[in-house]
C-alpha cells in the first residue's frame, strides 16, 4: 500500500502473525525502499514481499523536454494542462501550488531493482504493467519469487509469459489503484468482479492465483481459495491498524457514515483507483485526464495541503469496498481473527459438503 500505509512496522507484523507483509516500494526513492527494507529485518525474521511499480511508457508521439506550446500539441499533455487550470482553485483554497506533471514516469524502477537483484528479499511484485522476462529471470537467478499485478487474462497471459511464479488477480472491488497494465478509457465500467476473474485467469493461465479485493472476513477469504486461489491479498482491512502509516483521518474515514460510497476515479492520480466519495473526488472526477503519473505528480501538494488542514474533502481516500468492515485491531491480531474466520468457514463448508 503505497503512501505510507505498508510501514516496515505493518509488514512486520503480519509477516510475524503468519501472514506474507509487503512494503509499498511505489512513490519512493529506491534508498528509501532499502531504508525501509533494512528496518522490517530488524523487526522480523520471517518472508516478506517488496512491491514496484512498473515504470509509464512515454505517450506515443510526445515531445519531452520541450517548451511549453510545443508539450500543449500534444493530446495528453494538454488535457493535463486543461485540468491544470480546473484544479487552480484547489490549490488556491488549501494556500499551495500544484506540483509539476512532468516530476518523472519511472518511479525510479531501475535503481530498486539494481538493489532488489544486490540484496534480495524473498518475494517482488509488480504493478502497472508486466515486466520483462530478464528482470524476473534477474530476480529468480538470486532467489526471489515474483508475481504480477493482473485485472484482466490477457495481463494474466503476459505475466506468464515473462516467468512470473504467480498472478496478483486483482478485482474491481480492491481499494486503490488498478493494477491495469495500460490504462485504456475505452475500458472504463468493464472492469471484472473478483470472483469472475479468478475463474477466468484459473482457466487460461497455469500460474498459483493470488486474489484481491474487497476481502475484509476470513469467509471470503475461504470463498477465494475455493474459487481456486493459492492465497488472499488484503489491503483495506489492514489500512485501518495501528501499525499502518496511514493518516489518521484515512483510517478514520473508513468507517465513517459520512462516507457511503467508493468509486474509481483518475481525479487523484490520472489512473482509476478505488477510493470514498469525497468532495474532490464528486468534482473532479468526471472530467479527469487518463495521464498518470501527470495527475498524480500535480494533485499531489494539494493532498498533502489538505490532511495537514484536518480536511479529508481532497485527500485521496482509498478505499475498498469492503471499507465498512473494517476493523480497528492490532496487524498481528487481525491476521489471528482472519485465520480463526477461515478455519470456522472451511470447517462449515466441509460439513455442508458431507450432508
Ligand atoms: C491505500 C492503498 C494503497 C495501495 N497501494 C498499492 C500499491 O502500492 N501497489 C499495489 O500493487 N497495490 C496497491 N493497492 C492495492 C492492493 O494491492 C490490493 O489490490 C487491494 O488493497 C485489495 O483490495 P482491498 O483494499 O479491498 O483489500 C493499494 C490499496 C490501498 C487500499
Amino acid at each position: 500500500m503505497a503512501g505510507g500505509a505498508s510501514s516496515p512496522a505493518l509488514v512486520a507484523a503480519v509477516s510475524e502473525a503468519g501472514g506474507l507483509g509487503f512494503l509499498a516500494a511505489g512513490y519512493k526513492t529506491a534508498d528509501g525502499m532499502y531504508q525501509e527494507i533494512k528496518q522490517v529485518r530488524g523487526l522480523t525474521g520471517r518472508p516478506f514481499g517488496v512491491n514496484l511499480f512498473l515504470p509509464q511508457p512515454e505517450y506515443p508521439g510526445a515531445v519531452t523536454g520541450s517548451t511549453g506550446a510545443v508539450r500543449a500539441a500534444h493530446p495528453v499533455t494538454a488535457a493535463v494542462d486543461v485540468y491544470r487550470h480546473q484544479l487552480a482553485g484547489e490549490a488556491a483554497w488549501y494556500q499551495t501550488s500544484l506540483g509539476d506533471p512532468d516530476s518523472g514516469r519511472d518511479d525510479n524502477y531501475d535503481a530498486k531493482l539494481a538493489i532488489l537483484v544486490e540484496d534480495p528479499v524473498p518475494l517482488v511484485t509488480f504493478t502497472f504493467g508486466c515486466p520483462t522476462r530478464e528482470v524476473i529471470a534477474a530476480l529468480r537467478n538470486v532467489g526471489t519469487r515474483t508475481a504480477v499485478t493482473v485485472t484482466t487474462v490477457d495481463e494474466a497471459l503476459a505475466a506468464q509469459w515473462s516467468g512470473a511464479d504467480a498472478v496478483c488477480v486483482q478485482g474491481i472491488e480492491a481499494g486503490g489503484h488498478q493494477g491495469t497494465h495500460r490504462d485504456n478509457p475505452e475500458a472504463d465500467g468493464s472492469g471484472i468482479g473478483l470472483l469472475a476473474l479468478i475463474a477466468q485467469v484459473r482457466e487460461a493461465v497455469q500460474l498459483p492465483v493470488i486474489a484481491a479485493g474487497g476481502i475484509m472476513r476470513g469467509a471470503q477469504i475461504a470463498a477465494v481459495l475455493a474459487a481456486g486461489a493459492e492465497l488472499a491479498q488484503l489491503g483495506t482491512a489492514f489500512l485501518v491498524t495501528p501499525e499502518s502509516g496511514a493518516p489518521a483521518l484515512h483510517k478514520q474515514a473508513m468507517t465513517d457514515p459520512l462516507f457511503t460510497r467508493t468509486e474509481l476515479t483518475r481525479a487523484f492520480s490520472g489512473r482509476p483507483a478505488r477510493g470514498l466519495v469525497n468532495r474532490f473526488l464528486r468534482e473532479h472526477g468526471p472530467y479527469a485526464p487518463a495521464a498518470y503519473p501527470e495527475v498524480h505528480h500535480m494533485t499531489s501538494p494539494v493532498r498533502k495541503a489538505a490532511a495537514k488542514a484536518g480536511d479529508p474533502q481532497a485527500m485521496a481516500l482509498w478505499a475498498g469496498q469492503g471499507h465498512r468492515l473494517a476493523r480497528e485491531l492490532p496487524a498481528g491480531q487481525l491476521v489471528e481473527v482472519l485465520a480463526a474466520e477461515l478455519a470456522a468457514a472451511t470447517a462449515a463448508l466441509g460439513q455442508q459438503g458431507a450432508a
